[in-house]
């Protein structure tokens, strides 16, 4: 699966993720700028925070608890479509979209 990555100045960065990998792993690997994963995918750091297409929201199990709280830590505002990308797996045939918030760039 694909995931497009995009910043808040517009660039995207395509990158080809594997199956059961994170939206976070996949982008600490690849270099992709304002997702940092500090805490590894532990929900700890909120450093992995983005904004996923609406489309695809439906794609994921609501945020656990754990992430619910985090992601009122966020550096850049919580939206209805903020997720924690540690806690987003890529599935077989599912491309998708995420925007980095400008706060982590
Ligand atoms: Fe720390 Fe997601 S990587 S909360």
């Amino acid at each position: 699966p694909k995931v497009f990555y995009t910043q808040p100045d517009g660039e995207v960065k395509v990158i080809d993720g594997a199956v059961g990998d994170s939206v976070m792993s996949t982008a600490v690997r690849n270099g992709v700028r304002g997702i940092v994963g500090q805490c590894g995918g532990t929900m700890s750091c909120a450093t992995c925070h983005v904004y996923v297409d609406r489309a695809e929201l439906g794609f994921f199990p609501d945020p656990s608890d754990d992430e619910d709280d985090m992601l009122e830590c966020t550096a850049a505002d919580r939206a209805d479509n903020s997720r924690l990308s540690c806690q987003l797996e890529l599935a077989d045939g599912v491309d998708l979209h995420v925007t980095v918030p400008d706060e982590q760039v």
